[in-house]
């Protein structure tokens, strides 16, 4: 882990089993919301700085939120720039576009791609409109290889372990896809919109894709999560847990997360 105070990393050998990982993850360990979006957004900046014209992933929900205010803040005092940088969206509904109310691309739109003038022409929409949705996933992956591959993937994790959109059952080797979504994730997001119908399928980027990527930057808050990240962490790797297959990341992964959700690890 590292200690909030200091930004030493601390052993995360006792966090639990990296089978077959190199190296072990960096733990942070920060005291709240606002901390580790602060932090994330450090993450976010060192790798565009280190890469400007690199490829980066984005995640929605609610966590987001804040790193992505903090980033905003920081193109406008001119502390980051992303004139270059390639965004890859994670995951979206299947049929949605960003007029429609329950869209996660309107909502990245919303909370950074417009705030932080991001050139329309370096976003990587999911395509969500497409006839050929198959066809168009194995495109996406193509988009992501052309971009040189992911510099940095910034994953967020769902209550049940899902990353991006990847729900139980997924693989460590599973690419962009159309996938059936879970009862519990459209309840969890029917959250962010009032009365909004959350479609049954999605496109989402695989959980293989986001293992490729160079690091893979994680972002949780709160008590709600603390259970699922321990298994995340420090429980075996299984599709049962997609979140869990991270762990083969090693010391790619660093993980940003209040004490809050990081209360169920043992120091
Ligand atoms: C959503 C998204 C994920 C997100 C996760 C956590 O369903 N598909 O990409 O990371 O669930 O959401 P939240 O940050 O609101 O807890």
């Amino acid at each position: 882990m590292v200690d909030e105070g200091t930004g030493q990393a601390m052993d995360a050998e006792n966090q639990g089993s990296v089978v077959g990982a190199r190296g072990t993850p960096t733990l942070t360990v920060v005291r709240d919301y606002e901390a580790m979006s602060c932090r994330a957004a450090d993450v976010v900046v060192q790798a565009i700085q280190a890469h400007p014209d690199g490829a980066i992933t984005v995640p929605t929900g609610s966590t987001p939120s804040g790193m992505y205010q903090e980033l905003v803040d920081r193109i406008h005092r001119g502390d980051a720039d992303f004139s270059r940088v390639q965004i890859f969206c994670l995951d979206d509904y299947l049929g949605q576009t960003p007029e429609d109310e329950a869209s996660l691309t309107k909502l990245l739109i919303q909370e950074f791609l417009e705030p932080g003038d991001i050139p329309a022409e370096n976003v990587h929409f999911i395509p969500t409109t497409t006839a050929d949705p198959h066809a168009a996933a194995e495109q996406y992956e193509r988009e992501i290889v052309e971009a040189g591959g992911l510099e940095l993937a910034v994953v967020g994790l769902g209550p049940n372990g899902h990353i991006a959109f990847n729900e139980p059952g997924s693989g460590p080797d599973t690419r962009t896809r159309v996938i059936d979504l879970t009862q519990e994730s459209r309840d969890q997001n029917a959250a962010y919109y009032e009365g909004a119908e959350i479609p049954a399928q999605a496109i989402t980027m695989g959980l293989g894709t986001i293992l490729g990527a160079k690091r893979i930057l994680m972002i949780v808050s709160g008590q709600s999560k603390s259970e699922i990240v321990r298994e995340t962490l420090t429980g075996p790797m299984t599709s049962d847990v997609p979140g869990s297959w991270l762990q083969l990341a090693g010391a790619r992964l660093e993980v940003v997360m209040d004490k809050d959700a990081a209360s169920a690890l043992k120091e």
